[in-house]
């Protein structure tokens, strides 16, 4: 290991609160996995999936008009449009809508699946216990909330009990997502956890078996790691999230160089 990956390493362990655990398990001598990624992506690419296939019901928008009046909107009339929509059920126990938050010309985009009590009640993502993880994990990859950096969810309305956004749910939102792609025109998409990646991907699928690869959504590059929430509750899969991390600097780091060819 070079001396440049293995600072990374000890830094990204740091900033993730991994280095107690991992020295813990080097004392004791257990057989480690090797949690140490290439530090060059080698990309698995997988083919774009049509949305609305393979599993998960096409959008049941039905209102074209709708979708089209989205996808022409600047950023304040997406903004007062998120504000005040009543197009599922979930508005009526709302406090907040929560829009997405950070650089709108960011290369990096995180999307969750949907605002929790924490969210719902700042109106702001990733703003409780995950969203701690959230910035951590950033900040191991000298990335921070706000610069080069955009946060969203598939729902922008809290699921009461936090329970996961149904399908109706997720698709009736979807458009404003959309279009905060388009905006914003990111390089990189992470989808964080099973429920982002299952809507975003169109295909009900383990984390385990879709992190790793480079998939697209709307023609962008995605990766998909394990939610910061789920995180907080298995550490094993957070050396699986930090080794994703240094996946989706080197894979947009290829893009950079690449002009986004090879991927
Ligand atoms: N979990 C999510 O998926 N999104 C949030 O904003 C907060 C928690």
């Amino acid at each position: 290991m070079s001396a440049n990956t293995s600072e990374r390493r000890a830094l990204m362990l740091r900033e993730m609160g991994l280095t107690p655990q991992w020295r813990a398990r080097e004392a004791s001598g257990a057989t480690m996995p090797s949690p140490v990624p290439p530090m060059i992506a080698v990309p698995v690419v997988v083919p774009d999936a049509p949305e609305g296939v393979d599993g998960v019901s096409p959008l049941p928008s039905g209102d074209s008009e709708r979708r089209a009046a989205i996808m022409q909107m600047d950023w304040p009339q997406l903004k007062a449009c998120v504000a005040d929509c009543t197009q599922c059920g979930l508005h009526a126990r709302r406090n907040k809508t929560v829009f997405g938050v950070g650089d709108e010309n960011a290369d990096w985009l995180f999307v969750g699946e949907g605002p929790g009590a924490d969210e719902d009640a700042q109106g702001e993502p990733f703003v409780g216990q995950a969203g701690k993880l959230l910035d951590a994990m950033l900040a191991a990859i000298q990335l921070k909330r706000g610069a080069n950096v955009y946060i969203a969810n598939m729902v922008k309305c809290r699921p009461p009990g936090n329970r996961n956004p149904e399908v109706g749910e997720a698709r009736a939102c979807e458009p404003f997502l959309h279009r905060q792609i388009d905006l914003i025109q990111p390089k990189l998409i992470i989808a964080l956890g099973k429920v982002a990646a299952t809507y975003l991907l169109a295909r009900e699928a383990s984390v385990a078996s879709l992190r790793n690869k480079i998939h697209r959504y709307r023609g962008i590059p995605l990766i998909v790691t394990y939610h910061p929430a789920y995180l907080l509750r298995s550490l094993q899969e957070k050396a699986r999230a930090w080794e994703d991390l240094c996946f989706a600097v080197d894979t947009l780091q290829g893009l950079k160089n690449t002009g986004g060819e090879t991927i």
